[in-house]
């Protein structure tokens, strides 16, 4: 049974104080942080790279480092992702067309590797080889690009769709997670949850990461029965 996986977006974080809003969120039960890479190309905005997360990696020590790749030519990121220390390298579909290539360049740096697909894109796209050889799928629920937008509910059928083709694989979802929208999430089958404002702005953080690792994990157990 796929486990629950919280996974913060440090995008809603102080970037000034980084490593210290990463080691909050692990004191509040943060399994992942997700990094959102953002190169002016494949998304408008530019955020952070391979030297920022590198930073990062030395300041928190045993940090898992959930880095989605909002690039073009994600194949040029990799080993600068994984030198900076990254532990999952979650690339977008749209931007590459050996999606099995690139997966096993992601492996032989000993990262995860996970395969992201944007609003628009249909959950077929994820063929069953890329699904196979993927550690983690993941189900944009915005369109990439900025934190804080709506959740877009029509992409929740996706997300069911493919807990039906990998029952045992790691399924994200990310963009406008949260109390308000985990209980769809949750029950269409994804474990890894990925949220940037509704943890960064709650007054107590550590609440909304337990009661969206519970949400996960009372719809996982159900499913199993
Ligand atoms: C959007 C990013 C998300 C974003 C999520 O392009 O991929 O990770 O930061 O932020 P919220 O949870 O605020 O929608
Ligand atoms: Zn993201």
């Amino acid at each position: 049974m796929p486990r629950a996986i919280i996974s913060p977006s440090v995008l809603a974080s102080d970037f000034g104080q980084l490593s210290a809003e990463c080691k909050r969120m692990i004191k509040g039960g943060a399994e992942w942080l997700h990094m959102d890479v953002m190169d002016g190309h494949f998304v408008p905005n530019i955020s952070m790279g391979a030297p920022i997360l590198s930073c990062v990696y030395k300041g928190v020590p045993g940090i898992f480092m959930d880095c989605h790749m909002m690039v073009a030519e994600p194949e040029k990121w990799v080993n600068d992702i994984a030198d900076a220390g990254g532990s999952l390298y979650c690339f977008h579909i749209e931007a590459t067309s050996d999606a099995i290539s690139l997966i096993n360049a992601i492996h032989a740096r000993n990262m995860k590797a996970g395969v992201a697909i944007s609003p628009d894109t249909p959950s077929t796209a994820i063929t069953d080889e890329i699904g196979t050889a993927a550690d983690m799928l993941l189900v944009m629920t915005v369109y990439p690009g900025r934190g804080g937008q709506k959740f877009i509910e029509r992409c929740v059928p996706k997300v069911a769709e493919l807990r039906a083709r990998f029952p045992e694989k790691d399924i994200e979802v990310d963009g406008g997670v949260g109390p308000k929208t985990i209980d769809v999430c949750a029950d269409a089958g994804s474990n890894v949850i990925v949220a940037g404002t509704a943890i960064f702005n709650a007054p107590n953080p550590e609440d909304v990461i337990t009661s969206l690792k519970a949400t996960v994990n009372t719809a996982q157990a159900r499913f199993s029965k």
